[in-house]
């Protein structure tokens, strides 16, 4: 019974997809096979399943990203890491070690089949890219890393990367405005036919989350300590209390 009322559920939410999708298409705010999100997908980044586990019950998590220097920091086995958040989220990041597109391809086929969440981390480099090729054709979904140009990204999208990651913190933090590449990619891609998705990575404040949503950005990853301030405002708190306080009033 469950089961049967949530595939109406889907069938009726892939209709309205289908004809907003064929709207957006007409007035030209987008193009047939473009990447298109309805709502805005918010991972989290980390390598604790315990901080994932929290997130996950607010109800808004899409998924995770891994990397090697969260892992190293928990000191936990990696592959049964990745097992545990694969349970709680749809999606999880998983990066290669290796540093050669033959290394990385034979990590790519081991973690691809440790669960069907997994999406196979690969740096933006040249063996990264021939790793690429080879993951899109094997149908092994993949997010490639490191990524501080537009021409990096039209690359990695071009040898058909499910998922960019376009490092916004690390650009601030030499100097320059991250999100301005991300401003950029999303322009560049409103020209094509790119499927990739635009994951918005390095992220420092929820200033840069508020960007990414502005610019129609896929995917932002977000630290613990960043998501748990979103919910938060200064005005909500002082609503609250104001409510509570009166609401006390009408009980004396
Ligand atoms: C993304 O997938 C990376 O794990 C991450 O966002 C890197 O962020 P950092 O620059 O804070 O290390």
């Amino acid at each position: 019974m469950i089961r049967k009322f949530s595939f109406v559920r889907r069938v009726r939410h892939s209709k309205i997809r289908a004809s907003e999708r064929k709207l957006h298409i007409r007035s030209g705010k987008m193009r047939r096979g473009e990447a298109y999100s309805f709502h805005m997908k918010l991972f989290l980044d980390t390598a604790n399943v315990d901080q994932v586990a929290e997130v996950a019950a607010w109800g808004v998590l899409d998924g995770v990203t891994t990397n090697p220097s969260l892992v190293a920091k928990e000191g936990k086995d990696f592959k049964e890491t990745v097992l545990k958040m694969c349970a709680l989220v749809p999606c999880v990041s998983a990066q290669v070690t290796a540093t050669d597109a033959e290394g990385m391809q034979k990590q790519a086929v081991e973690y691809s089949k440790w669960h069907k969440h997994v999406v196979v981390k690969v740096p933006m480099t040249v063996e990264g890219l021939k790793a690429l090729r080879f993951c899109r054709q094997k149908g092994i979904k993949t997010n490639c890393t490191l990524v501080f140009s537009v021409a990096q990204a039209v690359l990695a999208a071009k040898a058909g990367a499910s998922i960019i990651s376009p490092f916004v913190g690390r650009l601030d933090d030499a100097g320059e405005d991250g999100m301005l590449l991300i401003e950029k990619i999303m322009e560049a891609w409103k020209h094509y036919g790119f499927t990739t998705e635009v994951l918005v990575a390095s992220t420092r404040k929820p200033e840069h989350i508020e960007r990414a949503a502005r610019m129609g950005a896929h995917i932002s990853t977000i630290p613990y300590a960043v998501f748990k301030q979103l919910p938060l405002h200064p005005l909500t708190d002082a609503g609250i209390k104001r409510f509570m306080d009166d609401w006390e009033k009408t009980r004396r």
